[in-house]
């Protein structure tokens, strides 16, 4: 089977999945590689992502990699969330095809937007904190 039931069930069941109406911190980011494109929203109270959703125009595999990268964030502070990479994500969902990895950068990705946008909002620079975004690793990498 190309696809662990993990995936199959974030695909079919996906969590967090819309708009949060009192965000502060919204990234949107494409994927160099397919062109799809994912909006992270977050909500943070003294340092802690206390929610957050996504919406996708990307393929299954972004879809699930995306519930699962923000059940994975939902309650941590933002340095544990800027820690989360899509190895973890894909290593959480029992694997991945090789030619859908491209897609998991996708949640990643927007995670570290969103916090850009909301140090940004504060008037920080985002740079030193978030690093890099729009880096893809494994869209360069897998080829
Ligand atoms: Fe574009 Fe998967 S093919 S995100």
């Amino acid at each position: 089977m190309l696809y662990s039931d993990k995936v199959m069930d974030h695909f079919t069941n996906p969590r967090n999945v819309g708009e949060l109406a009192d965000a502060n911190g919204i990234g949107e980011v494409g994927n160099a590689k397919c062109g799809d494109i994912m909006k992270m929203y977050i909500k943070v109270d003294k340092g802690v992502i206390t929610d957050v959703k996504f919406k996708t125009f990307g393929c299954g595999a972004a879809i699930a990699t995306s519930s699962m990268a923000t059940e994975m964030i939902k309650g941590k502070t933002i340095e544990d969330a800027l820690k989360l990479t899509n190895k973890a994500v894909v290593e959480a969902l029992e694997g991945l095809p090789p030619v859908k990895i491209h897609c998991s950068v996708l949640a990643e990705q927007a995670v570290r937007a969103a916090v850009a946008d909301y140090y940004k909002r504060l008037g920080i620079d985002p740079g030193p904190i978030v690093g890099e975004i729009g880096d893809c690793h494994a869209c360069s990498h897998d080829e």
